[in-house]
């Protein structure tokens, strides 16, 4: 009867990799229990995710590195990856389950950045003009949610602009608003492998772990320039952020719970030195303390079975 807040299943979000091929899966060495799936798997475990409750999973590519050029070029092609997984999801489960698709150059991008690089720099406008165009590409293959991560300048004013030029009014954007350069990252770019090939760091456009009133200022625009929603990245060290960003914007406001985070328990639990369920739910409620509407977690199918359970 005291219970101030609580976790279900309906706040979980739960991210997937995609890799090329029939019947494939791979392991992700630095995040155990998760695996890239080819897209016929995706279908399967997004029907998955329909079962339990999920509301929506958001897909991340693993791009064959023969197709990453320093143009990103494959992140236009609406035959891509990512494009032929969110049409095949939609073919099968229909509206039943919300689809998010992250827009950022670095799954194609031949050095592994969010943005387009030219001598060393970031080009933030250029970027934006092929981000706008990846966002259309994929509302094209029914995606709901186009979620930008890449943190350029003016980008959620320009992709939703370029949506509704072409009749996606309904597709929402959540903006990564506040997206720390954050050593958390690591397994992910494992995953969808930008990690070997990202040169230098992401510092020039991601925030700096210190920023707090940073974050408040980035959100500020993004939701001036029509964010739907809003994401603080990574989750757990940043409470703090989520906290001030839902008391001061009254946004819906989502926290990505990264693979850092994520490697952390899985290692300590294997090691026997967590109890991994524990763990799992606690941080996970630790988000809907701290204001979150909804949390991004790779635990999203074992949470749910826990709290269905
Ligand atoms: C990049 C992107 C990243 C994540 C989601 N989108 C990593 C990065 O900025 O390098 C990280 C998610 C995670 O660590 O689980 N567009």
């Amino acid at each position: 009867m005291v219970r101030e807040t609580g976790l279900s299943v309906d706040d979980l979000i739960w991210p997937l990799f995609i890799v090329d091929g029939e019947n494939q899966r791979e392991t992700v060495i630095s995040m155990p229990g998760v695996e890239r799936l080819s897209l016929d798997l995706v279908v399967q475990a997004a029907g998955e995710a329909k079962t339990l409750g999920i509301p929506a999973i958001a897909v991340f590519p693993n791009t064959d590195p023969a197709l990453k050029t320093s143009d990103a070029k494959e992140a236009l092609n609406p035959d891509n990856l990512v494009c032929r997984t969110v049409r095949a999801i939609k073919d099968t489960h229909g509206d039943e389950l919300g689809v998010i698709c992250d827009v950022a150059l670095d799954p194609y991008n031949a050095d592994g950045h969010d943005g387009l690089v030219r001598n060393g720099k970031i080009l933030n406008d250029e970027t934006v003009e092929l981000l706008c165009q990846q966002a259309v590409v994929q509302a094209r293959a029914g995606c709901d949610v186009v979620a930008p991560s890449d943190m350029m300048d003016g980008r959620v004013k320009a992709v939703r602009e370029a949506l509704d030029a072409e009749g996606f009014q309904n597709v929402q954007i959540m903006s990564y608003a506040a997206k720390y350069a954050s050593g958390f990252y690591g397994p992910f770019r494992d995953a969808v492998g930008s990690g070997g090939v990202l040169k230098g760091d992401k510092k020039t456009y991601q925030m700096d772990p210190a920023n707090s009133d940073e974050a408040m200022r980035e959100v500020a625009l993004d939701v001036a320039e029509g964010a739907d929603m809003v994401m603080v990245k990574p989750g757990l060290p940043y409470l703090d952020i989520v906290h001030r960003i839902k008391d001061a914007f009254a946004m819906p406001t989502y926290a990505y719970q990264v693979s850092g985070e994520y490697a952390m328990i899985q290692a300590a639990a294997a090691n026997g030195w967590l109890d991994r369920d524990a763990a799992m739910m606690e941080s996970l409620l630790a988000f809907k303390r701290a204001g979150a509407d909804g949390v991004f977690t790779y635990f999203a199918p074992e949470a749910a079975k826990k709290l269905n359970a």
